[in-house]
């Protein structure tokens, strides 16, 4: 079959000014796979450089929490061959969660959270790294003239986070600092020439949250699914992602025939429109992506979404 990469750069993310990013990230993956790599290889490669772009919710660039400075990531890969499934959830101090997600495939396990995700990186030898970035430094400024009133945000956060007290039961070390971040997330689909499927994602979750927060990235079914029938990630709100299992349920579609682009429409119109949300797909009838923030009726214009094929 055709190998093919699809990539995606969060469901905020504007082609106006990261399409060029989620273009370099499927190439970088189709690239993985035309040298031998398999389906896993080329969406972890693809992920790996949108983690890089410190345009987007991941790696570097990732959300900083509401106290300033701590940066929890979270991340999973999914083979749709072997059925194999590995993730880390609010990481610390990595470069490349999402590379750290796939050596987990490697234990008896298939989830590694907090300090025992970072431990195990730096067993197996990954860096210190602070993922610290300018973009996050400027989206936390904007999170925290959110919540402080001083505009009215209708494109990253649900208003039930804008409503929520989180002075109340505030569990940081330091005070309440506001500040914000979309959850965002970056992900990408592959299909190599055996017709093998496989999804990866990371994402720095949001910045409104408490310590210790993990959205759908690492949940089993939820930011991505990979099968023998095609791959799908997620991006978006991620307590919404999970209540509809939404990877899992996209998945579903597309093995009952659904073409990927009809899937994808399908799935973003479960949503109501505060609620952001963004999906790829690939499947043997062909490809599909888009989100909700945006006016393009069709979802395939409103969000940074790449395709790179043979
Ligand atoms: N979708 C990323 C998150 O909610 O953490």
């Amino acid at each position: 079959m055709t190998p093919i990469v699809l990539t995606h750069g969060g469901a905020t993310s504007v082609p106006a000014q990261s399409q060029d990013g989620a273009d370099l990230a499927a190439n970088t993956g189709l690239t993985a796979m035309t040298k031998g790599g398999s389906a896993l290889d080329g969406a972890v490669a693809a992920v790996v450089v949108l983690e890089d772009d410190p345009r987007f919710n991941a790696g570097t660039g990732s959300s900083i929490r509401m106290d300033g400075k701590t940066i929890q990531m979270d991340a999973s890969v999914h083979d749709g061959v072997t059925g194999d499934y590995g993730a880390v959830a609010a990481i610390e101090r990595v470069k490349n969660p999402v590379l750290v997600a796939r050596r987990v495939i490697e234990t008896p396990h298939v989830l590694i959270v907090g300090e025992g995700a970072t431990r195990f990186a730096r067993t197996l030898g990954f860096a210190d790294y602070y993922p610290d970035s300018n973009t996050a430094r400027a989206r936390f400024a904007q999170v925290r003239r959110v919540l402080k009133g001083k505009v009215s945000d209708t494109i990253s956060y649900s208003t039930a986070w804008q409503r929520y007290d989180w002075k109340k039961s505030w569990n940081f070390e330091t005070g309440l600092n506001e500040v914000l971040g979309a959850p965002d997330t970056v992900g990408a689909v592959a299909r190599d020439a055996e017709g093998r499927y496989a999804a990866a994602i990371s994402t720095g979750g949001t910045s409104i949250s408490f310590l210790g927060r993990v959205g759908d990235v690492p949940m089993y079914g939820c930011g991505i699914y990979a099968g023998p029938d095609g791959a799908v990630a997620t991006t978006g709100n991620g307590e919404d992602i999970i209540k509809k299992l939404l990877a899992k349920r996209v998945y579903d579609a597309l093995a009952a025939g659904t073409e990927p682009q009809q899937a994808v429409a399908d799935a973003i119109r479960l949503f109501p429109r505060e609620v952001g949300i963004g999906v790829i797909a690939i499947s043997a009838k062909g490809h599909g992506g888009g989100g909700n923030r945006g006016s393009d009726p069709s979802f395939r214009a409103n969000m940074s979404w790449g395709v790179a094929s043979e």
